[in-house]
């Protein structure tokens, strides 16, 4: 006989929250350490994704452009597979409570933990005095988007662990300050998850095709640099064709790509889009030549994001089916939303009506 077990745990429904930001057009990066884990987990969970609107402006985005940026992204979302009426797609700017809760963290999570980001060092380089304080705060908020609905799983790729790091940290203050209150008012012990990445798979960090040892971005001046979601077939071709390599056939063992980042990442953009390990691309296509290899992989990489990127030109003609998607996505994930934000002015002391 096994020793009994300590009391239970409050338990937490099982729930998946991912987000990507409106902020330019959504790549195979995006594609790879996001959306085909946010299609996946459709099969066993309940899943919120959302287009992280608020997020976005933390830089300055177009007013002009930043309407067909948030269809763009829910058009991926749709066109890859996302199914949104068994679960919930919404632009974060339509469910107030983000920003609501996200001021709450600001009071909970500590200046020295904002400072340690990485992500805000890069992107604030040597103009920290000229950043928006919203992209200093960025954080707080990703920690709301999750916790708004007590999200118990968080698909992300490499670049957001510790931005999820942080939300664990938020969550567990905000239990550990207002313990007594939460148990007062009828919460348990612990009132938020604590949410857990999940980062897996062959491409949890993609890397651009000018330079195997930056991140494909959105952000990086050069097209050729990145795979877009609506590249046609020609331009993927020569994308690929002209990527980076090095001189030396493909190794037949994943040991062979050490030290070379160029190949690592191209054989990685096999495998995750194949839905195999590198081991297994490699015995496929060990001792091959890029331009073999290269021709194989754009025959796949075709075969994978053409009907994607044209379906999403197909929804894109039509805004209003779109703004109708996310309007209902919204008030599903609002009611959900309000009910946490009513126990969280409860648990923190707030009158409310
Ligand atoms: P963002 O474009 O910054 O809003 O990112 C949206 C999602 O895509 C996040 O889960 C990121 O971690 C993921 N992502 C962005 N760029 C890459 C990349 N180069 N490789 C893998 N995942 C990425
Ligand atoms: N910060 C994430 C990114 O840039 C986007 C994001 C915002 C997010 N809120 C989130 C991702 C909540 C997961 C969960 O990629």
């Amino acid at each position: 006989m096994n020793a009994p077990t300590a009391a239970p745990k409050a338990q937490f429904k099982q729930r998946v929250f991912s987000g990507i930001q409106p902020s330019g057009s959504l790549h195979l990066g995006n594609y790879l350490g996001a959306i085909v884990k946010f299609v996946e987990l459709q099969k066993s969970h309940d899943c919120i994704y959302c287009v992280v609107d608020l997020h976005a402006i933390t830089v300055w985005q177009d007013p002009a452009e930043l309407p067909v940026a948030i269809r763009d992204v829910t058009a991926c979302y749709l066109a890859a597979g996302i199914d949104p009426k068994k679960h919930i797609v919404f632009n974060q700017s339509q469910v107030a409570e983000h920003a609501e809760l996200a001021w709450v963290f600001n009071c909970v999570a500590r200046l020295g933990w904002l400072n340690r980001m990485t992500q805000f060092k890069e992107k604030a380089g040597k103009d920290r005095e000229n950043v928006s304080v919203g992209l200093f705060a960025y954080p707080t908020l990703m920690a709301a988007d999750i916790l708004l609905y007590r999200a118990t799983h968080v698909p992300v790729g490499e670049d957001q662990k510790q931005h999820l790091e942080l939300s664990r940290d938020i969550a567990q203050k905000f239990n550990n300050d207002f313990g007594k209150s939460i148990a007062a008012h009828g919460h348990g012990d612990v009132f938020f998850p604590q949410p857990e990445p999940l980062i897996q798979g062959p491409a949890t960090r993609v890397m651009s095709l000018r330079d195997g040892t930056k991140k494909m971005s959105k952000s990086d001046p050069s097209d050729q640099s990145r795979i877009n979601m609506t590249d046609d077939a020609d331009t993927i071709a020569l994308k690929i064709r002209r990527a980076k390599t090095d001189p030396e056939a493909l190794p037949s063992e994943e040991k062979g790509l050490e030290h070379r980042p160029e190949a690592d990442n191209l054989v990685s953009i096999y495998a995750a889009l194949a839905d195999i390990s590198k081991a297994d691309a490699l015995k496929q296509h060990g001792g091959a030549q890029f331009s073999a290899f290269k021709a194989a992989l754009t025959e796949l990489a075709v075969s994978k994001l053409q009907p994607i990127g044209s379906e999403v030109n197909r929804l894109m003609q039509d805004p209003a089916h779109i703004d109708a998607v996310l309007a209902d996505g919204a008030e599903r994930a609002q009611q959900i939303a309000t009910e946490t934000m009513k126990a969280v002015k409860d648990i923190v002391g707030l009158v409310r009506r």
